[in-house]
């Protein structure tokens, strides 16, 4: 079953014919939100808002353990996670989308393991690729599929939030080799592959990182939420040409 963790802008899929809600509860505490079970063209889906049905956790609050474990027990055997970033590299202008392949993660103090509590054996996981190769070429194809221009990798900030970041900040993430910005990935991609799900990110660029272009004086925040509006029906009919990798 495809799990879809919808972030800024997907709280809700229309395309989803709802079966029913489950409230889940982990051994990490519960979730954003009821898990929604239904079906994306003839497909078993279950989705799960990040930010909540009502977006109202923040990045740096998301309890990511609960939200993997919770899908992962539902029965999603592979997730994408859709989520919105801030463009740094030049081709990635406000409305792109992009799949990244990498990650570099600067957040701090989140809940970013299931081995925290005095496991009897510490298991290392291979994260050389983050992303799944399967999961991302599924996007990709259905990208192709639907004739929706899809940015094919990069490498994903992950920042702490939930505020912005300065533009010395920016600049110092272009200078790690970071194409994209956003505050959602990590721990999540981590997690994911710690619970053993194929997992990989459709990022969908919401505005230029700051002090880039038309950022270069301050981000519109009201910017961020018209383009993410916009570019939210090409990532439902996308999702709707996922195709099982
Ligand atoms: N920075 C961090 N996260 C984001 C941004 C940004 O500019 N835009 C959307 N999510």
């Amino acid at each position: 079953m495809l799990g879809i963790i919808g972030g800024s802008g997907l709280t809700q899929l229309a395309n989803l014919d709802v079966a029913h809600r489950e409230i889940a509860r982990t051994a990490w505490g519960e979730p954003s939100g009821p898990l929604v079970f239904g079906r994306i063209a003839g497909r078993d889906t279950v989705f799960l808002p990040r930010h909540g049905h009502g977006h109202t956790i923040p990045p740096h609050l998301v309890n990511y353990r609960a939200n993997v474990e919770a899908l992962r027990r539902a029965g999603a055997t592979w997730v994408v996670s859709v989520a919105s970033v801030g463009g740094i590299h030049a081709s990635l202008i406000p409305g792109a989308l992009v799949v990244p392949d990498q990650i570099i993660d600067y957040t701090w103090g989140r809940d970013n393991s299931y081995q925290d509590a005095s496991p009897s054996q510490v298991v290392h996981i291979d994260f050389t690729e983050p992303y799944d190769a399967k999961v991302r070429e599924a996007i990709l194809s259905a990208g192709r599929r639907c004739a929706e221009p899809i940015v094919d990798g990069g490498t994903y900030a992950a920042t702490q939030g939930p505020r912005l970041e300065t533009a010395a900040e920016i600049n110092k993430l272009e200078r790690d080799g970071a194409a994209m910005v956003g505050m959602t990935g990590m721990p999540e991609a981590a997690l994911a592959r710690e619970a053993g799900l194929p997992y990989a990110a459709l990022c969908i660029v919401a505005n230029w990182a700051a002090g880039r272009h038309d950022s270069a004086k301050g981000i519109q925040l009201d910017q961020i939420e018209a383009a993410l509006h916009l570019s939210m029906a090409r990532v439902r009919q996308l999702i709707e040409h996922l195709e099982l990798p």
